[in-house]
């Protein structure tokens, strides 16, 4: 079947559901395709908080430079400038839709402190901020009409004359491949944390939008700046929120030293992201942690603050390790947590290529650098889902209605039905993705080398020549996972590869790049971004873009 629409969004998370959102309230025809239902989407999954300057002893511009420090001076400042000048209405029009923000003891909206920040901005609903955002903007967009493709799994996107006008998509109740149609698409789904193992994303993070549109041509950008999260909960890595830090939870090593204040006396365990972890990282190389992990101290904090603010975490850590955090302290390790880099757009979420948007973390924008700070993902969805949103819209009244895409939907169907067929020949998806994720988790985590990038480089190229051989163990059509298992396989391998080309090229350490071979930031030859594109079937071209630099000079970070 073939379906047009003026906009289609791919992915139904915040940055997804905002985009719909703005487009629908512009009057254009829009809808939403999901792999999962909605509400499962992994922005369910963010606890702490998103951030805004709206107190009275905050600003817009305080905000802008924290984060600009914090990216490590990678950030585009103009694109920052945005991001921290319209949070607070975008925070204020949430609550507004219904989102029940923190409120304090004087019952006015609540904000508690967060890395990298020099003032509390961020607001939340105790640790389920993302999961209460969410439901909030599904319920708006199911008011705004917006048609819903729920559980629909896209295979490949739909251009003409170098333009993005559809996407083909697998209905999995049904398995019949469809086309939609538009007069643009937004990329909206999320990142790629399952590229490393283990990782705090959702088993559905697979980087399926940052490889279908590189696949087709759209740069993409920092795609060496991969955060790893410093508190994930050992063995599973479930994420232990940084807000559990901001309510003021220590850090602890073997001995119960606090040793953040070696490495960040000023702002200890509130440090950005990249500092806190390479700390720990040093902590347990140097013999200071416990199995691979330091602690995570909350007995001082008490019941009342833990139950009240961080009941998720709680609970979390007595299901998965039986460890009661009012009484024992929690073991963590840095994990992976999310990509600072994706798909190069502008500020209105244009990409590279007509016709396609992105927005959240998919997206490069770039706000973010070298180095998100907490609670800033968040707030970069719904500002630049908004900003897509308009823009998509506007674009897709311009362009004229097609006629043509049978022949490719036959193709798509052709394709994806001989990898049905294909034989078992001892391949699995799930050894593959296995060896894959603690591979790139070893290699081209939070210390890196030449050595470990270029031994990175050659498995990627062997698992893309295994891949040539898995097998779909399940041959039927209806919610066929096995299928999209392997299809989600694909683009992680395309994913992985454009990270570790991106990290070689970059001959510094900046943010999450922390080069042992390269040990110093480098702003004379680096204070650029690392573009890369895919080049037909052989190796990635790479090219650079200019950092926009507006008020703030790179500056020596310290914390
Ligand atoms: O720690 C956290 O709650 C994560 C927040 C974020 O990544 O923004």
């Amino acid at each position: 079947m073939i379906l047009d629409h003026d906009v289609v969004v791919l992915g139904a998370g915040l940055a997804g559901m905002r985009a719909a959102l703005e487009a629908a309230r512009a009057g254009v025809k829009v809808a939403v395709v999901s792999k999962v239902h909605p509400v499962r989407s992994h922005s369910g999954a963010a606890q702490g908080g998103i951030n805004a300057a709206i107190g009275k002893d905050d600003s817009w511009e305080i905000h802008a430079f924290d984060t600009i420090k914090g990216s490590d001076y990678l950030a585009d400042q103009d694109a920052v400038e945005i991001m921290a000048s319209e949070a607070p209405r975008d925070i204020i029009e949430l609550e507004h839709m219904g989102v029940t923000f923190f409120r304090d003891d004087q019952g006015k909206l609540g904000t508690r402190a967060f890395g990298g920040a020099s003032k509390a901005r961020t607001y939340f609903v105790g640790d389920i901020t993302g999961q209460a955002l969410l439901y909030t903007l599904y319920d708006q967009i199911l008011k705004a009409g917006v048609q819903i493709y729920e559980e629909w799994f896209a295979t490949a996107l739909y251009t003409v004359e170098g333009a993005c006008r559809g996407a083909v998509c697998i209905d999995m109740l049904s398995g019949e491949l469809h086309l939609l149609r538009a007069g643009a698409i937004i990329m909206a789904s999320g990142g790629c944390g399952r590229v490393y193992e283990p990782s705090t994303n959702a088993l559905i993070c697979t980087g399926d939008g940052i490889a279908l549109a590189y696949r087709v041509g759209a740069p993409l950008m920092d795609m060496e700046m991969v955060q790893y999260h410093p508190t994930t909960l050992k063995g599973s890595g479930f994420l232990m929120t940084e807000a559990a830090r901001g309510e003021g939870a220590y850090l602890l090593n073997a001995s119960g030293e606090r040793f953040m204040q070696r490495y960040a006396p000023k702002m200890m365990e509130l440090a950005s992201r990249d500092v806190v972890s390479r700390s720990e990282t040093i902590e347990i190389a140097e013999g200071r942690g416990v199995d691979d992990c330091v602690f995570l101290d909350l007995r001082h904090l008490g019941p009342e603050v833990v139950m009240r603010k961080l009941p998720q975490i709680h609970e979390m850590a007595l299901d998965f390790l039986g460890i009661d955090m009012l009484t024992t302290p929690v073991p963590v390790r840095p994990g992976m947590h999310y990509i600072m880099g994706g798909i190069k757009t502008d500020a209105t979420g244009a990409t590279a290529m007509p016709g396609m948007y992105a927005a959240g973390e998919c997206a490069c924008v770039s706000v973010h650098g070298g180095n998100r700070l907490g609670a800033n993902s968040l707030l970069d969805t719904l500002v630049f889902g908004r900003r897509s949103g308009a823009a998509s819209a506007n674009y897709a009244r311009q362009v004229q209605p097609l006629t043509s895409g049978e022949d490719f939907l036959r193709s798509e169907q052709v394709r994806i039905a001989a990898l049905l067929e294909r034989p078992y020949e001892g391949e699995t998806h799930a050894r593959l993705r296995l060896e894959l994720g603690t591979m790139m988790d070893r290699n081209v985590g939070v210390y890196r080398d030449e050595a470990g990038l270029q031994a990175a480089l050659q498995t990627i190229q062997q698992l893309k020549q295994r891949y040539q051989h898995v097998a779909v163990g399940d041959k039927s059509r209806v919610y066929n996972q096995a299928l999209t298992f392997v299809l989600e396989l694909g683009y992680m391998l395309d994913i992985a590869e454009t990270i570790v080309y991106s990290a070689l090229t970059r001959t510094e350490s900046r943010g999450a790049q922390s080069r042992t071979d390269f040990p110093k930031r480098n702003d004379a030859e680096w204070l650029k971004h690392v573009v890369i594109h895919s080049h037909d079937g052989q190796a990635p071209a790479i090219d650079f873009s200019p950092v926009s630099i507006t008020k703030w000079p790179p500056q020596e970070r310290t914390y």
